[in-house]
């Protein structure tokens, strides 16, 4: 089946006939020049910073530059389908949104608004432990849109498995294991605010609607806020988590789990060795090493390593459905979007973010088409299809 992503463009171009033009910027700066006029400084710094002078992020995003599509001509490809399935989730492009933490602080619908734009493109959505809602409602929100379950690992086990069984039940399918943010990193912007939703009990709706975490209180969160995010910051930063504890998780959860965050090639064999069923290459859009490597430059490395044994996904500087296609040309199975989509989020809810999707997905289509692919096989079967370049 075709599905034609394009379409939104030919849309846009439809609707200019009744001098309408998008509600959004389509560009990626644009988009979030436009969020940072909508946002107070600690929301957009929350967002926008990285950790230490931000060079991991720029890393991030110079590695795209450093590759370059050979378009191919006169192959027929009008007819296009990118759908693929990972780990038993179909989804109509290999596009994710990257679990993002705290949505509340860019708009009040916050994660139940990508949770409904993801949903009405088909795009699977990762969420957050990290949430403003509890996993029921962005479930609810969700409806029969594909959901996966990022886990922030508490220290005690009692809530570790209540978290993972109330996901399961609300129909997350695949469980994502972030390892890279154990605690947080040094993040001047949120630092030179004094900046952490945490400490206010922003992000804290799945934690403090845990039986297994409420067990632990005198007083419930709604009575004594501060006891309640005095026992969940240390609960969910500062864990000592080794491999052998992936056990406790391969336990409680019946599904495929995959661990985020993975940045060197011993580290993506390990986690195969542990049984694990995927990876997510990211450094967590430089939020937490400044001077680690760009993301995208640790991938081919991986995906070669890997060598086909489980799917590899990648995150990181991802800001256009071109970017998308480069990690896509590299061999990551799947791509997950964080900021973008945050940012549409803040310019317009739902409606927001569903723009932000709807154009990645056309521009990667379109990018991908022109340079003269149909298909991910196709891709996956062109190892020509990208050159080095110096920027
Ligand atoms: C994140 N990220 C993140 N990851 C995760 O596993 N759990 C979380 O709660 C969060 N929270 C979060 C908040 C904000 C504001 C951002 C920007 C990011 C990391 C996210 O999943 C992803 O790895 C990065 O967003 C990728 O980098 P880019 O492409 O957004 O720059
Ligand atoms: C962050 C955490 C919440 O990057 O993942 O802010």
């Amino acid at each position: 089946m075709t599905v034609p992503f394009s379409a939104y463009a030919a849309e846009i171009y439809l609707r200019g006939l009744g001098d309408e033009v998008p509600r959004f910027p389509t560009d990626p700066a644009q988009l979030e020049a436009a969020a940072r006029a909508v946002l107070t400084d600690g929301p957009y710094g929350y967002v926008a910073g990285g950790a230490g002078q931000g060079t991991t992020m720029r890393a991030n995003r110079a590695a795209f530059d450093r590759h370059a599509f050979v378009p191919r001509m006169l192959r027929d490809t009008t007819s296009r389908d990118w759908s693929t399935t990972v780990l038993g989730t179909a989804m109509p492009a290999p596009l994710l949104t990257a679990p993002v933490g705290v949505m509340s602080i860019l708009h009040p619908d916050g994660e139940l608004a990508v949770a409904r734009a993801a949903a009405s493109v088909g795009v699977p959505m990762v969420l957050s432990t990290a949430s403003s809602y509890a996993t029921e409602e962005v479930a609810e929100a969700s409806g029969d849109g594909p959901r996966w379950f990022q886990l922030y690992w508490p220290t005690e086990d009692a809530v570790t498995v209540s978290l993972l069984h109330r996901a399961r039940a609300a129909g997350y399918s695949t469980l994502v294991v972030t390892l890279d943010t154990w605690t947080l990193g040094w993040r001047p912007m949120d630092l030179d605010g004094a900046y952490l939703p945490f400490l206010r009990g922003v992000g804290t709706a799945i934690p403090f609607s845990d039986p297994a975490f409420r067990a632990g209180l005198a007083t419930a969160p709604e009575d004594d806020l501060m006891a309640a995010v005095g026992r969940w910051v240390p609960m969910f930063t500062g864990t000592a988590l080794r491999w052998d504890r992936l056990d406790l998780l391969r336990e409680h959860w019946d599904g495929p789990i995959v661990l985020k965050g993975v940045q060197h090639v011993d580290d993506a064999l390990q986690a195969l060795e542990s049984g694990m069923d995927g990876i997510i290459v990211s450094n967590h859009g430089g939020r937490q090493v400044d001077r680690a490597i760009g993301a995208l430059d640790a991938l081919p490395g991986i995906v070669g390593a890997v060598d086909g044994r489980a799917p590899v996904l990648f995150d990181s500087g991802v800001r256009t459905g071109s970017d998308a296609a480069v990690a896509l040309a590299l061999g990551a199975d799947a791509v997950l979007l964080g900021r973008p989509m945050a940012y549409g989020l803040a310019l317009g809810g739902e409606d927001g973010v569903r723009h932000v999707l709807r154009s990645v997905l056309a521009e990667l289509d379109l990018t991908l088409a022109l340079a003269g692919f149909a298909d991910l096989a196709s891709l996956r079967a062109a190892p020509d299809a990208l050159t080095r370049v110096m920027p």
